[in-house]
């Protein structure tokens, strides 16, 4: 079976989905997106996913061009047309086609492309191993809570990790914490999980989220609060979320061990009410 994705009203082998040059997605990254798990082709906590994509649609001032009801069916459908039981859904919506100018082109309809990847997340064993990041600070716009398509400082920032045979760059902003080049991080400090605020320096995750309720049902206090760069390098430990990585501890920090450099007692509490959550969930859903 081939991937088969969603452009502008059509669903068809990728091999056969073409964009023209002119559209502004390309031209100018003038666009938006989403990324959405699918646990059993279930889509996990879709409505939370649409309502973040509604405000990254308001804040670039493009219309949503479909209800959530739409969207919904759209997801699952492609869900229903690609193979993996668990798979990763990829939205993007851009402002359409039109000749090269700054200015937003009137009439013009947004072009909308969606597909599915085989949803791959790391065993119990990979997650406990811990990963390793460096750290940079944060040159990026102050509107990161928009979930835009222009992603070059993200891409110059993972690009750094790697090179320095890491995984991931957490991200300090005149020496506070920010979030990963492609995740939110939280701290733990004396068994209270340390998280940044929401705002305009950072994607307020839907894992990010889940992680603070989760904790919060749970009595583990949570301090939202801004975290100097002193403070996170001294932290017990130190953790990633992402849709697609869920919850991964980082257990080196630009080559020095985070707390007793492996992973920490409250991200293996957290680690499993996650694990539970899913399982919880994608039941009902199945029910
Ligand atoms: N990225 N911060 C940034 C900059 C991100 O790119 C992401 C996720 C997150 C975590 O958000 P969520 O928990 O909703 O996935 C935080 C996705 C997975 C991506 O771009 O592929």
């Amino acid at each position: 079976m081939s991937q088969i994705v969603y452009l502008n009203g059509k669903f068809l082998p990728i091999e056969q989905a073409f964009i023209p040059v002119l559209d502004r997605g390309f031209i100018f990254g003038d666009g938006v997106y989403e990324v959405i798990p699918v646990y059993s082709r279930h889509p996990f906590r879709l409505a939370e996913h649409l309502k973040r994509l509604q405000g990254s649609l308001n804040s670039i001032r493009l219309d949503n061009p479909y209800s959530n009801a739409e969207w919904t069916k759209l997801i699952r459908e492609l869900v229903t047309r690609n193979e993996s039981e668990d798979q990763s859904i990829y939205m993007h919506i851009t402002r359409g086609v039109a000749p090269r100018d700054h200015a937003f082109p009137k009439n013009t309809p947004p072009t909308v492309f969606m597909m599915s990847n085989p949803l791959v997340t790391s065993t119990q064993a990979q997650c406990e191993a811990g990963i390793k990041a460096i750290s940079a600070a944060d040159n990026r716009w102050d509107r990161c809570d928009i979930k835009a398509i222009a992603l070059l400082p993200n891409v110059l920032m993972r690009q750094l990790a790697i090179d320095a045979g890491a995984v991931e760059t957490v991200m300090f902003r005149d020496g506070i914490l920010t979030e990963g080049a492609a995740s939110n991080i939280f701290a733990v400090e004396r068994g209270c999980i340390l998280a940044p605020p929401k705002d305009n320096h950072l994607l307020p995750g839907i894992t990010y989220d889940l992680i603070v309720e989760l904790a919060e049902a749970h009595d583990i206090t949570v301090e939202i609060g801004s975290f100097t760069e002193t403070r996170i390098r001294a932290a017990d430990e130190l953790w990633l979320t992402s849709s697609t990585k869920e919850i991964m501890p980082i257990i080196e920090l630009d080559g020095k061990m985070v707390g007793n450099g492996k992973s920490g007692p409250i991200f293996r509490i957290m680690y499993t009410l996650y694990q539970d959550y899913k399982q919880r969930v994608m039941r009902q859903a199945q029910s």
